[in-house]
C-alpha cells in the first residue's frame, strides 16, 4: 500500500497510563482507508485522530453494518514494540466482514495498516508494567441508504488508545453471573462475528449484573439455555484436575478469541488436556458443589486473563479458590504476558516486531 501521512499540527500530552480508565484515552493518528463498490480499497493514510463527518443515514447508524478487532501494541525492557499474532485479528476481521455483507478486508493489507499506524504511533505505547497500546480497528458501511441496499461506500479506520488493566484491579478475581434472562446469539447468527451489535445487545444484562454486584456475565446458548458459551468481552476456560474446558467454537455462537487459541495451545505444551466442547452448566455446578473444578478463568485481548472468584449459577453463588487467582491462571498470565512483552521467548512465531 502507499499509505499517505498527513502530519498534526501539535501532538498531545501523554498521559499516566496508570491512571487511565481502559479505552478513554486516544493517540495522534489514526488510520483511514475507503472502499467502494466501484473502485475497491483506496487512499489509504495516517491522519489526525480526528471526529468523523458521516451522514445521519449511513448504513452503520440504522442497520448497524459495522465489524471490529482488538489487538495491543507492547513495549519490550529493550524498548522495542511488538505486537501478538496481528493476522489472526487480520483473519477474523475478514471472517466477520463476510459474516455481516461488508467487504473482506486482505489479512497482508490489515497487518500492513495496523504496522504503519503502530510504527508512527511507537511513542504512545507506554511502559509502565502491564501497560500497552490497545489498537482498534473498524469496518463500517456509511453509505447513506434507509432501504438497506447494501454497502456502498465503506471506511476502514484504525485508532489507538494506551491502556493499563481492564478491570480496574488488574490480575485479581472477578465476581460474574450467569445471564438467565437475555441471549448474546444463537447458532446462525453473529456469534462468531466481531460486530458491534452482539455488544450492543448484550449491554442490558451487563449493566444488570454490574447494578447486582458482579464485574460481568457468562452467556449460555441461545436455544437450549443450557451450554455455557463465553463471557462479555472474553472467552471462558475451567480447571478440572489435569483438563481444563472451554466451550467448543464450533456452535458459531461463540468469538474465537486468539488469546483462547494461544492458550490451548500453550496448556497441551504443558502436558493438560484440553476439551472443546458443550459445557453443561448444571454440571458445571455440580463440579463446583462436589469442589472438582478448582479454576475458572476467563480470557481476551483487553483483560488477557481475568480469574473468576464467584460464579453465580441460577441465583446461587459458588466461590472458586477462595476468590484467589489459582496457580494456573497465574502461571498462563505470565506465560503469555511474558511472550506479549518479549520476556518470555517466543517460540511459535506469534510475535510481530514493529520497525
Ligand atoms: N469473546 C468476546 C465476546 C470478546 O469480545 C473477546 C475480545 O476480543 C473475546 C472473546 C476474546 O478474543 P481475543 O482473545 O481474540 O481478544
Ligand atoms: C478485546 O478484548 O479486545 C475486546 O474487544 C473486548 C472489548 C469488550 C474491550
Amino acid at each position: 500500500m502507499n499509505i499517505r501521512f498527513e502530519k498534526a499540527a501539535a501532538l498531545k500530552l501523554k498521559p499516566d497510563v496508570s491512571k487511565v480508565k481502559f479505552g478513554s484515552v486516544y493517540s495522534d493518528y489514526m488510520f483511514m482507508m475507503d472502499w467502494t463498490v466501484d473502485g475497491g480499497w483506496q487512499d489509504p493514510r495516517i491522519v489526525p485522530f480526528e471526529d468523523l463527518s458521516l451522514s445521519p443515514a449511513a448504513l452503520v447508524f440504522h442497520y448497524a453494518l459495522e465489524v471490529f478487532e482488538g489487538l495491543k501494541a507492547y513495549r519490550t525492557p529493550e524498548g522495542k514494540i511488538q505486537m501478538f499474532r496481528v493476522d489472526e485479528n487480520g483473519k477474523r476481521m475478514a471472517n466477520s466482514a463476510e459474516r455481516m455483507s461488508l467487504p473482506r478486508l486482505p489479512e497482508e493489507m490489515f497487518v500492513e495498516a495496523v504496522e504503519a499506524l503502530v510504527s508512527v504511533e511507537r511513542d504512545w505505547v507506554p511502559d509502565q508494567p502491564g501497560t500497552s497500546l490497545y489498537v482498534r480497528p473498524v469496518l463500517m458501511a456509511v453509505n447513506p441508504d434507509l432501504a438497506l441496499h447494501g454497502p456502498a461506500h465503506c471506511l476502514f479506520f484504525i485508532i489507538c488508545s494506551p491502556v493499563g488493566s481492564y478491570y480496574a484491579g488488574g490480575l485479581q478475581c472477578n465476581a460474574i453471573r450467569v445471564e438467565e434472562q437475555d441471549v448474546r446469539a444463537v447458532r446462525g447468527g453473529t456469534g462468531f462475528a466481531k460486530c458491534g451489535g452482539n455488544y450492543a445487545c448484550a449491554q442490558r444484562a451487563a449493566n444488570q449484573a454490574v447494578a447486582d454486584g458482579y464485574g460481568d456475565v457468562l452467556w449460555l446458548d441461545g436455544v437450549e439455555r443450557r451450554f455455557v458459551e463465553e463471557v462479555g468481552g472474553m472467552n471462558i476456560m475451567f480447571k478440572k484436575g489435569n483438563t481444563v474446558m472451554t466451550p467448543q467454537i464450533a456452535t458459531g455462537s461463540v468469538l474465537p478469541g486468539i488469546t483462547r487459541k494461544s492458550i490451548i495451545e500453550l496448556l497441551k505444551e504443558q502436558g493438560y488436556t484440553v476439551e472443546e466442547k458443550k459445557i453443561d452448566i448444571d454440571e458445571v455446578a455440580k463440579d463446583l458443589e462436589d469442589g472438582k473444578i478448582e479454576e475458572i478463568w476467563g480470557c481476551g485481548t483487553a483483560a488477557v486473563i481475568s480469574p473468576v472468584g464467584k460464579l453465580c449459577i441460577h441465583g446461587k453463588d459458588y466461590v472458586i479458590n477462595n476468590f484467589e487467582t489459582g496457580p494456573l491462571a497465574r502461571k498462563l498470565y505470565d506465560t503469555l504476558t511474558g511472550i506479549q512483552w518479549g520476556t518470555v521467548e517466543d517460540t511459535h512465531g506469534w510475535i510481530f516486531p514493529i520497525q
